[in-house]
């Protein structure tokens, strides 16, 4: 349920999805469920916390708060977990990371140098992940809108697939590479119906949203035998794309099984489909209460999905390709933000809500206004026997709707000062920031064996107004 716009929904006092449960012990708040919380987090023995060898306080002294903290083994190690569940299906397959949940040139490089291909939807995301020096062979060009500078842009640099989403694309990239002399490499982008949310998902046999080509009337059918008939593009094969934080696989079989059996009544037409790519959504644990899928597991059920199918249209096997982008990097990044203002509210009944307002809110982090996302917070800088206290984490904007914690127990004795850090926000904070109230966007922090490096530096006013001629 989103937000309301312009700031909360007063009557609800009661958390859609119900407040978490009171520690019966203040310890339980100090604790970092390795569900959540980086791999290289930890407490130390005085209680403060560390990520990957280096503690929160000297991450907060060099870098400033809000301040967004990578760990960088866990985002190798994820990708390379990505990259070796897939290669051991004896499948041919090829991970990407969705540039979109955060790229900077570090992130890209780290990522290539894990065997891991990069997905990008924009002449900036493009632009990063060349400039990092990834190959352009190992790039994926994506987007409902591509502009003929960026398409231009893409054919320069070599991207290996451009995923192609509407007939006029198709003209301008065939144009565009006619002109360069190239020949583009091509997905088609099919909408298979399938419609994938969290524990959910909905299978329709039409399609109401501006991304990919539909295959339920056609048009799939037609962008394919387009593709394939301009001799300045490569059909290489289909993409399909159904939705983000999914904890349900029966979505993503749907979905292969509706591509798959496309790719047959392709076959019939003489058209080969080498290359299957089921794009991302893979979900993580935000909370206790989310249950992300087992990546080898999921592997394997989509190998086996697509071996079982071609087998009985008699096709080739294609390579199988994925595209998660938040089971990546989200799970590796932590926020730390320092305590300002603290106040209580009677919210009658004998319950009281305390506002704990910190330096960042959805300038930094605008998941929780815009989906109702849920988050884990701690008291990083050190551990609390004090009671637990009912707390809403709110940011220093001016809008009522800033929240970044909705519900979550505190320790009472809070102060200003503090360090609070939250879990998870490696993926889609960052990469949605904004400037909203003139405020700078944050730095991104890499942490590994304790040496702190600077991926993205922190903004400053003078960047914030190097924009404004007047000044
Ligand atoms: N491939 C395609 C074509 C996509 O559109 C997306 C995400 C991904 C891959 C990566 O999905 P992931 O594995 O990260 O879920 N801003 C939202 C998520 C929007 C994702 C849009 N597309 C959020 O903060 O949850």
């Amino acid at each position: 349920m989103p937000a309301h716009p312009a700031g909360p929904r007063h009557e609800d006092v009661i958390d859609p999805h119900g407040v978490p449960a009171r520690p019966g012990d203040p310890a339980v708040m100090s604790d970092l469920d390795p569900a959540i919380w980086p791999a290289g987090a930890r407490r130390l023995p005085d209680g403060e916390m560390e990520i990957a060898g280096s503690r929160v306080t000297a991450i907060a002294a060099e870098a400033l708060t809000p301040v967004v903290v990578l760990d960088e083994r866990q985002v190798r190690r994820a990708a390379r977990d990505y990259a070796a569940a897939y290669a051991a299906t004896g499948a041919q397959t090829r991970v990407y990371y969705a540039g979109k949940a955060f790229l900077a040139t570090a992130v890209a490089r780290w990522l290539d140098a894990e065997g891991v291909g990069i997905d990008v939807c924009s002449a900036g995301e493009l632009e990063t992940a060349v400039r990092a020096g990834v190959p352009g062979g190992q790039l994926l060009f994506h987007g409902n809108n591509k502009s003929e500078a960026e398409i231009a842009r893409a054919l320069e640099v070599g991207v290996g697939r451009f995923v192609v989403d509407s007939f006029a694309e198709i003209a301008r990239i065939a144009m565009l590479a006619d002109e360069a002399g190239v020949v583009a490499d091509c997905l088609v982008r099919v909408t298979v119906g399938v419609e994938a949310h969290t524990h959910e998902f909905i299978a329709t046999a039409h399609e109401d949203q501006k991304f990919g080509l539909a295959l339920a009337d056609g048009v799939a059918a037609e962008a394919v035998r387009r593709v394939a008939a301009l001799p300045s593009l490569r059909l290489r094969g289909l993409h399909s794309h159904i939705g983000s934080q999914i904890f349900d696989p029966a979505g993503f079989e749907v979905a292969t099984r509706r591509l798959v059996g496309f790719a047959a009544d392709l076959a019939a037409e003489g058209i080969a489909v080498e290359e299957v790519n089921l794009g991302g959504g893979m979900g993580i644990a935000y909370t206790a209460a989310d249950d992300p899928l087992d990546v080898a597991d999921m592997a394997d059920a989509l190998v086996e999905i697509v071996r079982r199918e071609c087998d009985q249209a008699g096709l080739v096997l294609p390579t199988l390709c994925v595209e998660p982008g938040r089971a990546i990097i989200g799970p590796a990044g932590v926020t730390l933000y320092t305590v300002g203002t603290i106040k209580s509210v009677d919210l009658g009944h004998g319950v009281t809500r305390t506002f704990v307002s910190v330096d960042g809110g959805m300038s930094d982090n605008i998941r929780t206004a815009l989906y109702d996302a849920d988050y884990t917070v701690t008291l990083a800088n050190r551990t609390s026997g004090a009671e637990p206290m009912l707390s809403r984490v709110v940011g220093k904007h001016c809008e009522s709707g800033d929240i970044v914690v909705r519900d979550c127990w505190l320790p009472a004795d809070l102060a200003p000062g503090d360090l609070l850090a939250v879990a998870a926000t490696g993926a889609y904070c960052r990469s949605m920031a904004s400037n909203y109230n003139q405020v700078p966007r944050p730095a991104v922090m890499a942490v590994a064996d304790g040496h702190l490096t600077t991926v993205l530096r922190r903004e400053t006013l003078d960047d914030l107004l190097a924009l404004d001629p007047g000044v």
